[in-house]
């Protein structure tokens, strides 16, 4: 047995040591516990408190968490910022229009007084962060329940932070780590006053469109630049003409030195989401169950929308960023079912399970706690699966109609007067549909979503078994015997909400309107889905995900008491990570090999006058006749437009800065490859790579595209 034991040891060590290269987002409070000696043998020239202090000024100072879901770098002393252009693209459509349209043309402020605000968009900084776990956890016990549990959580979160924030401007949010075993507090500096600096034409900052999205190589300039306003103590303030630039504790120093492979790289930022230790089970229902739903529903909505803005020039516009945001997460999952399957992920997870319950089981002990985890596991999963499948339906396929978006808005007011109540009593409520209303009708057209209502709602009677369907489908089957096509059309010619004017129309007077409302064949169908998804789909899924989550609480503990070979991080949950690599070529496939790095020669290569997502811009071409590249040209005389690297990444790294071994600027990252987009659950070293845009076309665009090298005065510039 003994010796049994010792060869299983063995053998495994490659199985339990399944950290990879470069694998990590970790949490910058611990950089020098954890990671400072490894990344100071890789290449860096800082120390962990270069990175994250809260003695001095560090690094950390300048990273901002850009309008909640993208990072951004400060990288001058009046508060200048970069961040992607797709970022920035919805404050850069707010500001066109068909006369000034700064999404074709780009736009660049020529001084302060021109920079453009933008309500509602706020920048972020990190204070400070700090472990609460102690007090987090302080009424917990282990017989509690999952409800009482989080309620004692909820509470002390709401305690802990008010304390931490009392008699200050700041704010602080605490979040679960590693599945509630540990809790982190961020207090936080939010700016609410931020303005648009400049933005190149889409031909640049979104060349390659969806075509080249989540693929290397690249060559879209994917950059915006905002700037942060502050009141006159520097402190954050709504707008006012009357704010000044921000004065930031750091700087971020740019360096037009150039890369080569191999060369340290380090990326920091504010990570959305991964799951990195999820059980076989969560993997084989995501890659088998899941994506592939997700991605057929979503090929179908865009096959329509392809169609129909192909044919129609009005379409195309209003579908535009629709059509961008909808691909995006299709191509994603796409990719990472493939990469999850290249991966073999299941097996691997599998063996790992197996090796980890012959662990437990030579410990009474372990045994006692850890011995049902996987059956508990597969049990679990076998129960929240077809809940997991109506919510995707529900929220792809029925929410995806968009005729029945637009009658949901009016959901809640209407079960307010169902109550007996007037509109008076839901005011706000009613004014805030009005705004949602005006938006929505903008880019809305009835012909294309009739076509979608069709597609969608015979998806869904053809995956969702009759008897967990909404109850509105037994009447339409009855009526229309599957003909989807003709119950589209008589819902189209019958309904209200085909019709802006006619919205606005019910919403001047609801106490009036509610019943015809009520009966509208649009908002009967909504009703019908919404009702039954609020009332019984997402509650009976949440319920079964916090068990889950409960059971991965437990798993996450039993792995990092058990398998001690291997260093833990935290899954991105939204927090500021720090995560480093190299600047790394790699191999898609055999006999293909990709470079580290891309030009404008490749532009050019791709430019294609007659496809709106390769026209290159003529004064770009200009530049690029005239080899006018200035000192932004790399050692061959080429104008480096992006490069890849092993940096662990996900969303909400767009726009995250891009570090050299000195802690300086060489770019900022926008995309993941296709290869790579599997690492969100399962990482692998040879195939993950971040996609990043080359520091230096950053500052040619400014300079020698725009003529906005004023802005490069506020920089400080090594070179
Ligand atoms: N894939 C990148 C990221 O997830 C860029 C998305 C924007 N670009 C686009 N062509 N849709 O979010
Ligand atoms: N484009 C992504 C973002 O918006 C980053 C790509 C990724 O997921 O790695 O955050």
């Amino acid at each position: 047995m003994k010796k049994f034991i010792l060869v299983f040891l063995i053998f495994n060590f490659s199985i339990f040591n399944f950290l990879k290269a470069d694998e990590g987002m970790w949490l910058p409070i611990f950089l020098k516990a954890m990671n400072e000696a490894d990344m100071q043998n890789k290449g860096l020239k800082l120390s962990a408190e270069d990175i994250y202090s809260i003695n001095k000024s560090s690094l950390k100072d300048a990273i901002v968490h850009f309008g909640g879901g993208c990072t951004a770098e400060i990288i001058s002393d009046q508060g200048l910022m970069f961040t992607n252009h797709h970022c920035g693209y919805g404050q850069i459509q707010e500001h066109s229009s068909v006369e000034n349209d700064l999404l074709t043309n780009g736009f660049w402020a020529k001084s302060q007084a021109e920079e453009l605000p933008n309500p509602g968009l706020v920048a972020t900084l990190i204070i400070r962060m700090e472990d609460v776990t102690a007090q987090v956890l302080a009424n917990v016990t282990s017989g509690m329940s999952d409800t009482e549990r989080e309620k004692k959580v909820n509470e002390a979160i709401a305690l802990i932070t008010k304390e931490a924030t009392k008699d200050s401007h700041y704010g602080a949010y605490i979040r679960p780590f590693f599945y509630g075993n540990e809790y982190y507090m961020f207090v936080t500096e939010t700016f609410k006053d931020v303005r648009l600096v400049g933005a190149p034409p889409s031909s640049i900052g979104k060349f390659g469109g969806d075509t080249d999205n989540w693929m290397w190589p690249r060559h879209t300039g994917d950059f915006s630049v905002f700037r942060i306003y502050a009141n006159k103590d520097n402190k954050p303030a709504d707008y006012s003409k009357d704010n000044v630039p921000y004065k930031p504790k750091y700087v971020i120093p740019i360096s037009i030195k150039g890369i080569e492979e191999n060369d340290f790289t380090m990326v920091y930022g504010f990570p959305g989401r991964t799951t990195e230790y999820l059980s076989s089970f969560a993997v084989n229902m995501i890659m088998n169950e899941s994506d592939p739903a997700k991605v057929k529903i979503r090929e179908t909505r865009l096959g329509i929308w392809d169609a129909d803005m192909k044919a129609n020039d009005k379409v195309r516009i209003q579908y535009s960023a629709k059509h961008a945001s909808l691909a995006n997460y299709w191509k994603k999952w796409d990719g990472e079912i493939k990469g999850l399957k290249t991966a073999d992920a299941i097996n691997k997870k599998k063996l790992f399970e197996q090796d980890f319950l012959l662990k437990v089981n030579t410990d009474d002990d372990a045994k006692g706690k850890y011995g049902n985890l996987f059956s508990d596991f597969e049990k679990m999963y076998a129960e929240i699966s077809v809940w997991s499948k109506q919510r995707d339906y529900h929220s792809e396929a029925i929410m995806g109609i968009e005729i029945v978006s637009a009658a949901a808005y009016f959901y809640d007011v209407m079960e307010v007067l169902k109550t007996g109540k007037k509109a008076v009593d839901a005011q706000k409520n009613i004014s805030k549909i009005n705004g949602e209303v005006s938006d929505f009708y903008k880019n809305f057209n009835a012909v294309t979503d009739e076509k979608i209502c069709a597609a969608m709602l015979k998806t869904y009677v053809d995956n969702i078994d009759k008897s967990q369907q909404a109850a509105v489908f037994s009447e339409i089957q009855k009526k229309y015997k599957g003909d989807f096509k003709k119950y589209a059309k008589d819902l189209y010619s019958k309904s209200m909400f085909v019709s802006e004017t006619k919205v606005k129309e019910a919403l001047m007077d609801m106490d009036k309107n509610y019943k015809k409302i009520e009966k509208d064949p649009a908002y009967k169908l909504m009703y019908s889905c919404l009702s039954k998804y609020k009332k019984e789909v997402l509650p009976t899924y949440t319920d079964l995900d916090a068990k889950i989550n409960t059971l991965n609480r437990t798993y996450m503990k039993a792995m990092r008491e058990l398998v001690t070979t291997k260093k833990y991080y935290p899954d991105a949950n939204s927090t500021l990570r720090v995560t480093y690599g190299k600047v790394s070529g790699y191999v898609p496939k055999n006999g293909v090999h990709y470079d580290y790095y891309t030009t404008l020669d490749g532009v050019m290569e791709k430019e294609n006058p007659a496809v709106d997502e390769f026209v290159v811009f003529p004064k770009l071409k200009e530049l690029y006749k005239n080899k006018d590249y200035g000192q932004y040209a790399n050692k061959k005389g080429e104008l480096p437009v992006a490069f890849c690297a092993s940096n662990h990444t996900t969303g909400g790294n767009s726009g995250s800065p891009v570090f050299n071994a000195e802690g300086q600027l060489i770019g900022t990252n926008f995309d993941r490859n296709w290869e790579g987009t599997m690492s969100d659950i399962i990482y692998n070293p040879d195939q993950v790579r971040n996609i990043v845009l080359d520091v230096r076309f950053t500052l040619f665009v400014i300079d020698k595209f725009a003529g906005a090298g004023y802005l490069l005065n506020e920089m400080k510039i090594i070179k």
